[in-house]
């Protein structure tokens, strides 16, 4: 049974976690195979909306099972919190959420490590959410992390002082103002080791190369987008981790001749948290309307996000990246009211027309060149099928069917459960 993947395709908060929640009753088990708590996924049904950001949007539903995978990063602070948040839904945690003994694991001094090295860019910041994601990969890829699997060996504290004195050494060396009080850090840290301790930790490769041979059927959950992969997305104004398909391979364990459906997920229009490149940024009436009728705040650290028109030249790169074979759209109904949609399909690049996307996108480099079509009046969030669509949203549709050459499956008109149409 092959392993489906679920990704954004732009620069994150496509709607992820809404889609994993209605598409996870098809699944056995749902896995997240990168990032940590710089994700926020949002979920809605029975008038409920829920903020997940390490968990798998899975959770819900008692028929998945739910796999903190090996690439993700796992702040156990955090993770307590998202627990407590979900007591009243009478989950059985112990055996629906699996930990991954390959996790790494995000200390505090990981945290105060970001907080010091954007401190230390001024201007050039990457507009990090401070998680402590950039450290922890840092400690992952230089062999220095701890894992979960490490909770279980008795010399895990030893392991945890040495590492977080060094990083004190760190953050002196930064020499930027960053105030903490760490014991008092290290107590909140130790009693979430606690609680994450009772949790089921698992070898989660084995795990799912068993359920794989037993036809079980499952998807892997991404978080971020393909623009904020650490190799191909905007660097250095991205994440630290590969948000890409191949990300899932090295995240879960899994073959990559083992993949199955790649479902790529983007919105209507586009947004950007952060600092960085984003070439069809609106800063005018239009790009306002789409950031207040589109909630646009980060889940996480509930910053405005930055709005703009839909870039097909990024999409189209996103989708040749990581393979997707079928599309899903999110926050169609955002668009209505707007007389004309524009949808970026080329870059003038130095003088020249591209349509791939360049090494760099610095808008002193890049001007994207519009088509322009009509746009909707009609409001979408009751609609329940494509026939109800007016004409300039199914043209809209056949026209990024067309340009992407990829169907797509799901057109999502509000955020809650129920509001979306399968084609
Ligand atoms: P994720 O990180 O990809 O899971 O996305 P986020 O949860 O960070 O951001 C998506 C936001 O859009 C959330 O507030 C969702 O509730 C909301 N949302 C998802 N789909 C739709 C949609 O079709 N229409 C509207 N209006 N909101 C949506
Ligand atoms: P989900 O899974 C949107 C952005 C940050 C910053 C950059 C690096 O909800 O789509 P980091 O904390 O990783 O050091 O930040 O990446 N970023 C996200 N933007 N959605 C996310 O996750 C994001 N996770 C990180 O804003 O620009
Ligand atoms: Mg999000």
């Amino acid at each position: 049974m092959a392993v489906d993947l679920l990704l954004g395709l732009q620069w994150g908060d496509e709607g992820k976690g809404k889609i994993v929640d209605v598409l996870t009753k098809n699944y056995d088990i749902i896995a997240r195979f990168q990032g940590g708590p710089n994700a926020g996924h949002t979920l809605e049904f029975d008038g409920i909306k829920h903020v997940l950001h390490t968990i798998p949007s899975g959770i819900f539903h008692k028929n998945a099972i739910n796999i903190v995978g090996n690439g993700v990063v796992i702040d156990p602070v955090i993770f307590k919190k998202e627990l407590e948040a979900l007591q009243r839904f009478n989950i059985d945690i112990k055996s629906k959420l699996l930990i991954s003994r390959k996790a790494h694991l995000i200390l505090p001094t990981h945290r105060l490590l970001d907080a010091a090295s954007e401190a230390s860019k001024g201007k050039a910041k990457i507009g990090s959410t401070l998680k402590g994601i950039g450290p922890t990969y840092m400690d992952k890829t230089g062999r220095n992390g701890m894992r979960i699997g490490d909770l279980e060996l008795d010399d895990w504290k030893e392991k945890y002082r040495s590492l977080a004195n060094k990083h004190e050494a760190m953050i002196d060396y930064y020499n930027v103002d960053v105030q903490y009080d760490l014991a008092e850090l290290e107590k909140d840290f130790f009693k979430s080791i606690a609680s994450l301790k009772e949790l089921t930790f698992i070898d989660s490769e084995e795990y799912l190369y068993q359920a794989q041979k037993k036809g079980k059927k499952i998807l892997a959950e991404g978080a971020q987008g393909s623009l904020l992969d650490i190799d191909f997305g905007t660097y250095p104004y991205v994440t630290s981790s590969n948000t890409t398909a191949a990300g899932a391979c090295t995240g879960l364990g899994v073959a990559p001749n083992q993949i199955g459906e790649v479902k790529g997920i983007f919105k209507a229009y586009a947004t950007r948290v952060g600092s960085g490149p984003f070439p069809t940024e609106l800063f005018d009436e239009d790009g306002e309307t789409m950031g207040r009728v589109g909630n646009e705040f980060g889940a996480t650290t509930g910053r405005a996000r930055r709005c703009g028109w839909l870039d097909l030249v990024a999409l189209k790169y996103a989708v040749q990246i990581n393979g997707v074979t079928e599309l899903m759209m999110m926050k169609a109904d955002v668009l209505s009211g707007f007389e004309k949609l524009k949808i970026c399909t080329a870059y003038n690049y130095k003088g020249e027309k591209i349509t791939h996307l360049p090494y760099n996108i610095e808008a002193e480099n890049v001007t994207p060149v519009y088509t322009e079509m009509d746009g909707w009046e009609e409001d979408l969030t009751q609609m329940g099928s494509t026939e109800e669509f007016p004409d300039s949203l199914q043209a809209y549709i056949d026209f990024l069917e067309k340009e992407l050459e990829v169907p797509i499956k799901i057109v999502s008109v509000g955020p809650d459960r129920m509001q979306t149409i399968h084609r």
